[in-house]
């Protein structure tokens, strides 16, 4: 109680110091006096909460809140401290910390709130359900989407709710969640505030040059230093799959396996699920172990990938005909991993001064353009583009994921002509929610059980609930 006491007087303080007009000596009538101390504003500063609430503070958001609460109920979903402090990614923090971007922070944050009561006992029932709701983010669209995972998590956008019901109060409740929601739009205000800054050239590595008749180099090659790159191409060193050019060649010249591709494999599909909202694309590589296996043993051979991650959100809009075909995740997955080691800085410079790039995939023939877009890297084209979402999701020097939010489909499938091919994108016919839902249900379904046993191998089961 006492805390609950001093909490409403730093509010009193805090909405005393930032309006001094419009504060008590104005207005003494019951009217602005609105905030008792049972708010659940009042709870929000006060609880555990702490980075959340003085984010708030900092972003001078009181008032805005003071009046919403009495005009109706607010769900406050708030992130745990963690994800504002060390998992929080330090330049977006201090971007959002300079005064210039008070807007960016504002729009962040709001985004975390709902006007109206949600408990937890309003989540969709169903795991094949989802409800939209609007937020006090008046500058974006976009809505919070909730969601009951048959696990039995509750999540909301990207993030699962941790602590539901938390805090209960009359005017309103606050969820804990494991991570930050971060509106498209802050994003873009993020992304084109960086590139801004100087853009420092990236040196673009020339090929070797390969004869391609006898995959050796055209000139002698000079010994190869321990730990570079190796001399043929890519292509020639990865294993013959359904589609996929003939392999002609044995791998790059004798086995210089100086690096643990396996492991640093499976240390990305680790940081993956970690990182939340990339749980199908991670479901899919444990689940293809052959996809797996392949990229640890091109890693160990000294080449390089940088793979493009659609997010769960994308990955749902795939349907059950897109992923029964035989092969066809493998061919989709094939055409996100890039040969290069790629981060975010270097596809943006890239973009920014080439305009369009297009970089090779190891779906062969098959190339994906890159375009900068709204202060972004853009893949694709038309509907099947996807933007560069979560930049720099593991860049470990040779192995560099980037997370997309859309499915890349090669742009010939996207004709209608292409309709039969098992990974053509399904445009032209739009499918209902459920639909979608359903397949991804099925996907899951079949791959939580291999991901679960091979976290049990890792002795990590407990990472992911589903799992019990
Ligand atoms: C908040 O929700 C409660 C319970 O639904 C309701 O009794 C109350 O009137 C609401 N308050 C406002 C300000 O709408
Ligand atoms: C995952 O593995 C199971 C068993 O090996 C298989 O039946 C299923 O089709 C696989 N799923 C995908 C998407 O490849």
């Amino acid at each position: 109680m006492d805390s609950q006491i001093y909490g409403a007087t730093i509010l009193l303080l805090l909405l005393f110091l930032t309006s001094p007009i419009t504060a008590l000596p104005k207005n003494p009538t019951p009217n602005s006096a609105q905030i008792n101390s049972n708010s659940v504003l009042v709870a929000l500063l006060d609880s555990h909460y702490t980075e959340l609430s003085e984010l708030v503070e900092k972003a001078l958001l009181l008032q805005t809140l003071e009046q919403a609460v009495a005009n109706h109920n607010i769900t406050i979903f708030a992130p745990k401290n963690e994800a504002l402090e060390r998992a929080m990614d330090p330049e977006f923090k201090r971007f959002l910390l300079e005064p210039g971007n008070l807007k960016s922070l504002q729009k962040l944050l709001l985004f975390h709130i709902i006007p109206g009561r949600v408990g937890s006992n309003h989540w969709p029932k169903d795991s094949s359900e989802t409800s939209l709701h609007n937020t006090l983010c008046k500058d974006t669209h976009e809505q919070l989407t909730l969601h009951h995972a048959k696990s039995g998590v509750k999540s909301v956008g990207l993030a699962n709710v941790v602590r539901p019901d938390d805090v209960v109060r009359a005017d309103g409740l606050i969820h804990g969640i494991e991570r930050l929601l971060v509106p498209r739009s802050v994003q873009e205000d993020f992304n084109s505030r960086r590139s801004l800054r100087s853009i420092s050239a990236v040196l673009p590595e020339g090929a070797p040059e390969v004869d391609p008749r006898t995959h050796r180099l055209k000139k002698p090659a000079s010994p190869v230093p321990v730990g570079s790159a190796p001399v043929l191409p890519i292509f020639a060193a990865l294993a013959p799959g359904p589609s996929l050019a003939p392999a002609p060649a044995p791998g790059p010249g004798g086995p210089h396996h100086h690096f643990d591709g396996h492991s640093q494999v499976k240390d990305f599909i680790q940081t993956l699920l970690h990182y939340g909202g990339y749980n199908e694309m991670a479901d899919i590589l444990v689940n293809l172990t052959s996809l797996a296996t392949e990229m640890g043993k091109l890693v160990s051979e000294g080449y390089v990938l940088t793979v493009l991650a659609p997010n769960d959100e994308a990955m749902a809009k795939l349907t059950t005909d897109q992923l029964s075909e035989p092969g066809a995740p493998e061919q989709i997955m094939y055409y996100h991993l890039i040969p290069e080691y790629q981060t975010e800085e270097s596809m943006y410079n890239s973009v920014r001064r080439f305009g369009k790039v297009r970089y090779d995939t190891l779906r062969l023939p098959h190339k994906v353009v890159a375009e900068e877009a709204d202060g972004s890297v853009k893949f694709g084209q038309g509907d099947g583009a996807a933007y560069l979402f979560d930049p720099d999701i593991y860049t470990d020097g040779r192995i560099s994921v980037q997370g997309i939010d859309g499915v890349l489909l090669p742009a010939e499938e996207t004709t209608p002509a292409a309709k039969v091919s098992p990974v053509a994108k399904v445009a032209a016919k739009p499918r209902r929610e459920t639909d979608q839902h359903s397949s991804l249900i099925i996907l899951t379904g079949k791959l939580l059980e291999v991901t679960c046993r091979m976290l049990g191998a890792l002795g990590q089961e407990s990472r992911l609930t589903s799992c019990h």
